[in-house]
């Protein structure tokens, strides 16, 4: 039976009881830890819980402020402002302040493209001082073209430095950006681009993907020409030169990122922004259609993921110097994730640039040309902290050991993992596989609206389990509890909920207040603490977990109609609107199923028109639609026809039991006591598309 409540498969992970202590630090490869042990985090997680002033001021003060704060929460629900009255630039600390202190030279970005000639692929270093210019340069581009401090600036690009380099550049001048993954189609930049009111499109002519190239420019093309006759026409296409692929030019709109920054100075200063001033927006699936746009302020996203990315990865700069030219101990960072994601933003640009640690990035597949490029990467820039997917892994597992085992990765320092649950028998792989029983596993917990680590494991205190992300971070006050708010016992599942506001908490849905509140702030109706004008006073994050014996956490999945495919999200409406969208089809339903790589494969049940015909033909065809529609990670992986959908008497599509027949159970022995028609199942689970 498939029980979809939150407690679902309580059962299985109990039965995981290893629990691996820290390594020692010489074990590892590294000369410390910067927290050491379990009383050093509990101790400073009780200071951060008990006084959440003293504590962010301290952190925060490690960080540049051009005026400094005079309050450090104010926290009326569901609405936060940290650092109230401050004014900072993120961009000042990524860049600048790592100059102005004498580390203008150090490495700040480690960049290798995808494709290999000769054996050879194209790597570029950019130093801090590199980087202010071309930031500079960028930044003063974007005020030529009129944009200024609150204006949207939407970034389609591929997996190049100056993905980071826009993203640098609009916080230096105060345009929030709005990054969408160059694996989305030309709707999914409709849809953003009108939401957010940007006038301006920062893209590349392509990028390389598994030796093609994707036509970025063409899809911002095709966006632009639907936006052009509605009141978000693009003003502005910057293309950079990546592939040299024929693309189309509009003389009056387009202009090429080399033509622009060419007239530009190496010097453009940094915009005293307010804490709370818009940072970037970022759309992520939601229950419903329409992507969320959640807001990120600049004070307390930056102070926040900055510390997370110190003490998740330990990251210590000044082994940097002196070890890149004396050996193997200087750190090199790599996230694998891509930009146009959360974690893609703070851990590989925000997080990590105001650590002072050169950060990797890589522009292509894991498996091009071969299936061990990933390990080719780690051995060639020694790389020590390596932050990946368990999607990720579960395919390297698939690929054989004999990828990583022809190199060398005994520069590895800490392993993290991060976007869906990671099931224990790929977590003792990477481990032992990738990190030579070495290395510390983190299996970071957290969200797009959470902007950095929540529950994640401290490497060098937080004895692991594998499949659990164990603790929360400082100042996270996480707890599993139920719809009244009660919190559960140790050993029982429930709703995961955060009970006090985090500095990098987002700041809302992007003009939709009613969503935000509704998403994140209704769960819980806690008695007697309902603050004002907002229904719970605890954060939702919409996952069901547990919390063990010891209190550590295990995430059970989303409980809401989001599905998480390759650690990416997806929200079920947004593929069923797609489908729907196809004129052959009159209505649909999709849900997660098992799948042995993605962790969850996308399931669509669809009833056809009345004339149509149910072919394998049209299969791909839908498959290919909504390919077009959203992107290629959202194409179904099964697509049943059905003359009719098992619905209840009062017309809701009954999911609980689609997942179960998704997932080829044949003893359907759930509560059908509702279903308005016996038939439809067993139709249903004869047609195995
Ligand atoms: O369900 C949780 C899952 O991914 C969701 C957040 O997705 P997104 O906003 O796209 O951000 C992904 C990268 C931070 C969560 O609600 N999730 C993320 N990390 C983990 C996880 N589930 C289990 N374990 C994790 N480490």
């Amino acid at each position: 039976m498939t029980d979809q409540s939150p407690s679902a498969g309580i059962e299985s992970v109990l039965k995981e009881n290893r629990v691996f202590p820290p390594q020692d630090p010489a074990t590892a490869g590294t000369p410390e830890w910067l927290i050491s042990s379990m009383d050093a985090y509990r101790e400073q997680h009780q200071y951060s819980i008990q006084d959440p002033d003293g504590y962010w001021s301290e952190v925060a003060s490690e960080l540049h402020w051009f005026t400094p704060w005079n309050k450090v929460l104010e926290w009326n629900a569901p609405d936060a402002k940290w650092f109230v009255g401050g004014t900072t630039n993120i961009c000042y600390n990524c860049v600048d302040r790592q100059v102005d202190s004498g580390h203008g030279d150090d490495t700040a970005i480690i960049w290798e493209g995808e494709p290999v000639v000769a054996g050879e692929p194209e790597i570029r270093h950019l130093s801090y001082l590199d980087l202010q210019r071309e930031v500079s340069r960028f930044a003063g581009a974007l005020r030529s073209l009129g944009v200024r401090k609150g204006d949207v600036v939407t970034i389609y690009m591929g997996m190049v430095p100056e993905l980071a380099i826009a993203c640098l550049a609009c916080a230096r001048i105060g345009a929030p950006h709005s990054v969408i993954f160059g694996g989305f189609s030309s709707k999914a930049i409709v849809d953003r681009v009108c939401d957010a009111k940007s006038k301006v499109i920062v893209t590349c002519d392509g990028a390389w993907r598994r030796g093609k190239v994707v036509p970025l420019k063409d899809n911002v093309d095709e966006a632009c020409a639907e936006l052009a006759t509605t009141p978000d026409a693009v003003e502005t296409v910057v293309t950079l030169k990546r592939c040299a692929n024929d693309i189309a030019w509009s003389s009056d709109r387009d202009r090429w990122w080399h033509d622009l920054v060419a007239e530009q100075p190496d010097e453009v200063p940094c915009e005293h922004m307010d804490a709370e001033d818009m940072l970037f927006l970022l759309y992520t699936s939601g229950s419903t259609g329409k992507p969320k746009g959640i807001v990120h302020t600049t004070g307390g996203y930056m102070v926040y993921t900055y510390l997370t990315s110190k003490y998740v990865f330990n990251l210590i700069p000044d082994l940097n110097k002196p070890a890149r030219s004396q050996g193997p101990n200087g750190q090199v960072f790599w996230c694998t994730a891509d930009v146009g994601w959360v974690t893609g933003h703070s851990y590989i640009i925000y997080g990590l640039l105001p650590n002072r640690v050169p950060t990797l990035m890589y522009e292509g597949a894991p498996n091009f040309p071969q299936e061990d490029r990933f390990w080719d990467i780690v051995e060639r820039h020694k790389v020590t902290q390596f932050y990946t997917a368990p999607t990720a892994i579960r395919a390297f597992m698939k690929w054989g050991d004999e990828h990583p085992k022809a190199h060398d990765l005994s520069s590895l320092q800490v392993l993290g993992s991060v976007g869906e649950p990671i099931n224990p028998e790929a977590w003792m792989w990477y481990r032992d596989t990738i990190g030579g029983g070495r290395c510390p596993i983190v299996d970071t917990w957290w969200q797009t609206e959470t902007g950095g680590h929540m529950l994640t494991p401290l490497p060098g205190a937080t004895p692991a389990k594998p499949g659990s992300c164990t603790l929360p971070f400082f100042g996270i006050d996480a707890a599993i509890v139920d719809e009244l708010g009660v919190e559960q016992p140790l050993g029982t599942g429930g709703l995961l909920a955060i009970r006090k506001p985090w500095p990098s908490m987002l700041r809302g849905i992007h003009g939709d207040r009613e969503r935000y509140i509704d998403t994140y702030w209704s769960k819980f109706e806690v008695d007697g603490q309902t603050p004002a004008g907002c229904p719970s006073p605890y954060y939702f994050p919409g996952d069901g977990a547990l919390h063990d014996n010891d209190g550590y956490f295990w995430i059970l999945g989303r409980v809401d109609d989001v599905i998480n495919v390759s650690g990416h999200r997806l929200g079920t409406m947004e593929v069923e609107s797609a489908l729907v969208s196809h004129p052959t089809v009159v209505e649909a339903a999709v849900v997660g199923m098992p799948h042995d790589i993605k962790g969850t494969g996308i399931a669509a049940f669809v009833t056809l028109g009345s004339n149509q015909e149910p072919t394998d033909e049209l299969r791909q065809a839908l498959r290919s639609h909504v390919a077009d529609e959203i992107g290629a990670i959202a194409k179904p992986d099964q697509i049943r026809f059905t003359a009719a959908l098992p619905k209840t008497r009062s017309g809701k599509i009954m999911r609980r039991l689609l997942r179960s027949i998704a997932a080829g159970e044949t003893e359907l022995n759930q509560d059908t006591t509702t279903l308005e028609d016996y038939t439809v199942v067993a139709t249903l689970q004869k047609d195995e598309g």
